[in-house]
């Protein structure tokens, strides 16, 4: 029999990818997402579809009424750190307690196995780089924060109620599915990838680079740009690992690239100059996050397949060229 998953926030960047993966080895998917930030043109044929928003408990109870589930992955979620740091409530209201609801629906259901997006945001300014699972955590922002409450959150889900839990810590989510049928599709775009890509395109005059003081070798930000694809497939080995327990893990690829590297990067695979114009700190942004992701490749024997920024590049490149309005392409 199929396994049969819900994906909360399945029709986002990141969720949509984690639903290719499933339908990939004939699990039975239901995207849960009330499309305020996702795309439907996201949602693969094959997976079920309902629209609905994490606010509506009695949403959460029909669906999770409506069948067996083998676990619940909980994408759906505000995601700007920015945006946190000038709405705090909006996000600890919104990102928490939704979470909260769906994880409290999940033990009154009997869902015993739950994934949960979390960010490396929980780390704030970090001590260390690269950053592994033990290191201090002190979110920098209310978005951060917010996913810290839903992890703490589901500690006390497992150790009261035996929900079972894989929690992984994203470092920079980028690229595209390589098949090229889902891709990155913020409104506003904010990420660096799909910015600095428009640059080369000549879809937009310029790419500002946010620092150029930090405390690093060409003084821009460093960051760890993991492969949407090898994240899903994180997903699906983590879960596999719950029998044993639950699960915490920090996922990126494990090298560092600054904003100057990602636009040479950019510059390489589109054959293209890209404009650049040298602009002030972003507030709230740390010098250098690079996750130290050993833990879960040696439980679970996770290795990336995208190991090279540019192959990165290269993916979300495809699919950008070929929509250059999105989903709405
Ligand atoms: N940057 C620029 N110019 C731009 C956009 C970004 O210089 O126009 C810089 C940023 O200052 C940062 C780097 O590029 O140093 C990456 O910025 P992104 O906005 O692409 O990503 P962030 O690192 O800010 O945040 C992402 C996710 C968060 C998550 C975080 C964890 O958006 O949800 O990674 O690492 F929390």
């Amino acid at each position: 029999m199929p396994r049969r998953f819900l994906v909360t926030g399945g029709a986002g960047f990141v969720g949509s990818h984690l639903v290719a993966a499933l339908l990939a080895r004939g699990d039975d998917v239901v995207v849960f997402d009330n499309l305020r930030t996702g795309h439907r043109g996201a949602v693969l044929p094959g997976a079920g579809f309902v629209q609905a928003d994490l606010a509506d408990a009695g949403a959460i109870d029909a669906m999770l009424a409506g069948g067996r589930w083998d676990a619940v992955f909980h994408f759906a979620s505000l995601s700007l750190v920015g945006d946190s740091m000038r709405e705090p409530m909006h996000y600890l209201a919104e990102n928490s307690g939704n979470g909260l609801r769906l994880i409290d629906a999940c033990i009154r259901h009997g869902v015993t196995r739950f994934v949960l997006s979390s960010t490396a945001a929980l780390f704030g300014h970090p001590e260390r780089i690269p950053i592994d699972e033990a290191a201090r955590i002190d979110p920098g922002s209310p978005y951060g924060e917010s996913k810290w409450m839903l992890e703490r959150a589901l500690l006390w889900a497992d150790r009261i109620h035996g929900l079972r839990s894989a929690v992984l810590r994203y470092f920079n989510a980028a690229g595209a599915d390589p098949d090229g049928r889902l891709g990155e599709d913020h409104r506003p775009e904010t990420h660096l990838i799909p910015l600095v890509i428009d640059a080369a395109l000549g879809r937009r005059p310029e790419i500002a680079v946010f620092g150029t003081d930090y405390d690093t070798p060409d003084g821009t930000c460093i960051r760890d740009y993991i492969h949407v694809t090898d994240l899903a497939d994180a997903h699906l080995l983590a879960l596999d690992r719950l029998d044993g327990g639950s699960v915490t893990y920090n996922l990126g690829s494990s090298h560092g690239h600054s904003v100057l590297e990602v636009i040479r990067a950019v510059e390489r695979v589109t054959g293209r100059p890209v404009p650049v114009r040298l602009a002030g700190r972003r507030p709230g942004d740390p010098a250098a996050l690079v996750a130290a992701s050993a833990r879960i490749a040696r439980e679970t024997g996770w290795t990336p397949r995208f190991q090279e920024l540019d192959a990165i590049v290269r993916t979300a490149l495809r699919w950008r060229e070929a929509h250059p309005h999105g989903y709405a392409t």
